[in-house]
């Protein structure tokens, strides 16, 4: 990351100077282990080197402290710096080193959010749903995971290709198709034309595979027509596709997210090179016949029973497979895409598949030392049960069911807590708040655990939800209504924190940066939830003890709490902007 003067870069470098002088040189690019202070009575933030550094050294980690403690340069950064526990430096901040980051981050477009010294080539998968079929829950959550970390690598500088591995090719398609035609056939048109959810047009074609032997050896040799290239059923395959690529795009609308018809590159796409994958796995010798399959073996993989795991290439049959594909699809996006981290937004049960293709492709030498690939993985979402998320009748839940469901519990919530809002403003603030709140959710709890779906908690009002975080932007937006001045027109005023709610809140603000760079770190969303969340905490106290408006609030304070409420607003703003979520200026 690019090194900016923000407060945690000062502190970083005062310590660090510190270090060298009290122990050498050589000490210059320890890890100062600098974070937030576990708790606000010891300060703003500690520094543990010591304590590493200690046990590798032999000297007692609170003498190496103390140490530390005593060069560091008498800077009007540092308020208070004292050792605690077992060689603990904590440090607490000036109000007025504080106070310039405050008003420098309000002067800065970007928020002082550092720019990486290392930008990548992201190509990034997720949504990734199947033709024909509604996006479960699963696709639900790679597409809004997906979309909070294109957001927040593409803030911090990276270059991002989205990639929609759309499920567009395969057997499946010789049901559909067969069945389309015998209800052409039969007279009834089907429209595909209008974007529309074709589960239906699925649910009949696998009914029919499954129940009559006629129909399931027509779809058969439907799939031989299809793969031949045979006119007519390319068109309706084409039909297939277009309509579901229209339908998805009314979809990721709503939900707000960036995905594109051109960020479309399904299976399909690598169809045309499939053979060529096999031809170079046989070339290199890497390829095993098992009972007519050709399979390659990832070192270190085994079955339950103990035997060597394969992942199958090409079927007896001749026909191609879904790791085909991706060992297609490495190659396309490290070699023609210029892919230099490659990140894979894909439900856990994937991770074996995943991880087998990753360790052929290095192990093969077809990706080399300069590209990264990475499964960002996630959990389940579980009903009140506890088990998968289903529908009472067990099916999966449509997404425009889960959209419209969010939209109307906002409007309810919205329309009692405002009467006086027209219902044109309910139903625009509802969807932002009704999405929001099913997107937040999502990304709020730990990707890689399961979580349990509970419309109630995450429309709440308070705990870590997009209501909460939504409201304290609200809060601000109508002080600023009532005291007649716009955001803007506070540049260059100066911050003051008199009130510990007012400096709690200001200290929270400046650490927007790196709550913005860990996320983009550990492809963690959760992470900016929980940092948003401490904003909206900070705000809530504030709001209560500092009165603003008032008529015996000295202008000074006024104005204070004034510019400290644009920053928050700003954070707020934009960091939920990061997560693909809206705030609205009224609820
Ligand atoms: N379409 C797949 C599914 O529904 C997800 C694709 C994930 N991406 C990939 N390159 N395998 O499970």
């Amino acid at each position: 990351m690019r090194r900016m003067s923000t407060l945690a870069l000062r502190i970083e470098a005062a310590l660090r100077d510190a270090v060298t002088q009290a122990l050498g040189p050589e000490h210059r690019e320890a890890d100062l282990m600098l974070r937030p202070a576990q708790n606000p009575r010891f300060g703003d933030y500690q520094a543990n080197l010591a304590m590493s550094l200690g046990k590798q050294l032999g000297v007692s980690p609170r003498e190496l402290a103390l140490r530390i403690v005593q060069a560091l340069p008498q800077e009007p950064l540092f308020k208070e710096v004292s050792v605690a526990g077992p060689g603990f430096i904590n440090l607490s901040l000036t109000d007025q080193a504080l106070a310039e980051e405050g008003a420098a981050m309000l002067a800065d477009p970007e928020l002082h959010v550092p720019k990486t010294t290392a930008p990548d080539v992201v190509v990034i998968d997720y949504s990734s749903p199947n033709v024909a079929k509604e996006m479960h829950v699963g696709h639900i959550r790679s597409t809004v995971i997906g979309d909070a970390i294109v957001r927040v690598l593409e803030r911090v500088g990276h270059r991002v290709l989205r990639q929609n591995h759309l499920g567009d090719w395969g057997t499946q398609f010789g049901m559909l198709i067969e069945n389309l035609m015998d209800r052409r056939a039969a007279g009834d048109p089907v429209d595909l034309s209008a974007a529309c959810d074709l589960n239906p047009v699925y649910r009949e074609a696998k009914q029919r595979f499954d129940s009559e032997p006629e129909f399931q050896e027509r779809a058969r040799q439907r799939v031989v027509a299809l793969q031949s290239g045979d006119a007519e059923t390319r068109a309706l395959w084409r039909q297939l596709v277009d309509s579901t690529v229209a339908y998805l795009d009314v979809m990721y609308r709503r939900l707000g997210v960036k995905l594109e018809p051109g960020d479309v590159c399904g299976e399909s796409h690598y169809n045309s090179r499939l053979q060529g994958v096999v031809e170079r796995l046989q070339a290199e010798g890497h390829l095993q016949e098992s009972d007519g399959a050709l399979c390659v073996f990832p070192r270190g993989y085994k079955n339950k029973e103990g035997d060597p795991l394969p992942m199958i290439v090409r079927k007896a049959d001749g026909g191609y497979l879904y790791a085909t594909t991706d060992l297609a699809a490495v190659l396309y996006r490290s070699q023609d895409l210029g892919g230099t981290h490659l990140l894979y937004v894909v439900g856990l049960p994937q991770r074996t598949h995943l991880e087998m293709l990753f360790q052929v492709v290095r192990d093969f030498g077809w990706v080399g030392e300069g590209v990264r690939l990475q499964h960002v993985g996630f959990g389940s979402v579980l009903g009140p049960d506890r088990k998968m998320l289903k529908t009472r009748a067990g099916e999966n839940i449509r997404l425009k069911d889960l959209l419209d469901e969010a939209e109307a519990r906002a409007s309810a919530i919205v329309r009692g807590k405002n009467p006086e809002l027209s219902s044109e403003q309910v139903e625009t603030i509802a969807r932002a708040v009704g999405v929001g709140a099913l997107k937040y959710a999502d990304l709020s709890s730990d990707r890689i655990k399961d979580y349990v779906f509970d419309w109630e908690r995450m429309l709440a009002f308070d705990g870590n939800t997009a209501p909460y975080l939504v409201n304290a932007y609200v809060r601000i937006q109508s002080i600023f209504r009532k005291a007649n001045v716009s955001p803007e027109a506070l540049d260059g005023r100066a911050l003051l924190p008199g009130d510990p709610a007012e400096r709690a809140l200001l200290l929270t603000l400046t650490r927007y940066g790196a709550a913005v760079q860990a996320v983009a770190e550990s492809l963690e969303p959760h992470r900016l939830c929980g940092y948003l969340y401490d904003v909206a905490s900070a705000f809530h106290p504030f709001y209560e003890r500092c009165p603003i408006l008032r008529s015996d609030v000295p202008e000074q304070a006024r104005s204070s709490r004034l510019v400290l409420c644009a920053l928050t607003a700003r954070v707020l703003r934009e960091g939920l902007d990061l997560l693909g979520i809206q705030v609205v200026e009224q609820m």
